[in-house]
């Protein structure tokens, strides 16, 4: 008897959209949730989904910080990989001025990151297509910024990932990461995490093998920073307000991102917290360049 292989799609389509066929989808809980809020949902504010379309820590700030360094300019064209609901696409298109496209396998996001540009205004500097980051169906070439938050700890073949980089890059275009590695401390991991629910689905690479990647893929680095602390000080603050609202349940507050990884998101932010703090996971930010192979 053969073991059923692996499928990496359907596994990330269920950790963050819900197994499928379970209940409503994605988007009508969140089209709803919007309702219960006193919003329309066809029509939103960027502050209104800030809760639902920021996965990653140290929210907006974190994606201005990244997006600073590695100087997104007016035009540029960007690619957002492992773009999620969309919020750093739309980040990028309305303050920096990118026409950005945001890559996701989980197709429910996609769903959801298109819904969010068409109520915020943004559809026309943004799109978004679902395809594994390994095989991203745009021309060699034809981006000047490649731009990856909080994705590739989800990815298990991070080579092939930076290859289809190299190709889909001008030459001499950038790399821009906000990355979750792996620290010093290898005990396990608290679980779950934002990012999975098991150690066999997290694939953490430490910041020394990530780098060697990056090298063995072609690219050179600019500027790589450790923000660990910022972003354990972020955390820790989100966890203290989480614990309030879960006893104040006040109701009307916009969408959070329990919606989107469930009720243990609490749970997953206080993990997350204790593994930056015990060393177990590091946050790293930097800028590439493409170099040649
Ligand atoms: C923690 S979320 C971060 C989303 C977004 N970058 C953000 O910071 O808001 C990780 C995202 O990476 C996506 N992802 C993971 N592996 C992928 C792959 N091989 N190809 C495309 N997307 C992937 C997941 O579906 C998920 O949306």
């Amino acid at each position: 008897m053969s073991a059923e292989p692996y499928d990496l799609g359907r596994h990330l389509n269920d950790h963050y959209a819900g197994p499928a066929g379970q209940g409503e989808g994605l988007l009508a809980r969140l089209h709803e949730a919007f309702r219960a809020a006193g919003r329309e949902p066809d029509r939103l504010s960027l502050d209104d989904i800030a809760g639902i379309d920021q996965l990653h820590l140290g929210g907006r700030t974190a994606s201005r910080s990244l997006a600073t360094l590695g100087t997104v300019a007016p035009g540029e064209r960007v690619l957002d990989v492992g773009c999620g609901t969309g919020g750093a696409s739309r980040l990028l298109a309305d303050e920096y001025g990118a026409e950005v496209t945001g890559v996701d396998i989980t197709r429910d996001f996609v769903a959801v990151a298109s819904w969010l540009s068409a109520a915020t205004g943004l559809a026309e500097r943004t799109r978004f297509l679902c395809a594994d980051a390994a095989a991203v169906p745009l021309a060699a070439g034809s981006v000047e910024v490649v731009w990856c938050q909080h994705a590739l700890m989800n990815m298990p073949a991070v080579p092939r990932v930076l290859a289809e980089w190299h190709r889909l890059l001008v030459p001499g275009g950038r790399v821009l990461l906000h990355e979750v590695v792996a620290g010093d401390n290898r005990e396990p991991l608290a679980l779950p995490v934002p990012w999975a629910r098991s150690a066999a689905t997290s694939h953490l690479r430490s910041r020394e093998a990530l780098e060697r990647c990056l090298a063995l893929a072609g690219f050179v680095p600019e500027t790589v920073r450790d923000v660990t602390q910022a972003a354990l000080a972020w955390r820790q603050t989100r966890s203290e307000h989480e614990s309030i609202a879960a006893v104040s349940a006040a109701g009307q507050s916009m969408p959070g991102p329990a919606l989107i990884f469930g009720d243990d998101f609490p749970l997953m932010g206080r993990n997350l917290r204790d593994n930056l703090a015990a060393d177990k996971v590091r946050i790293l930010e930097g800028v590439w360049r493409r170099g040649n192979r």
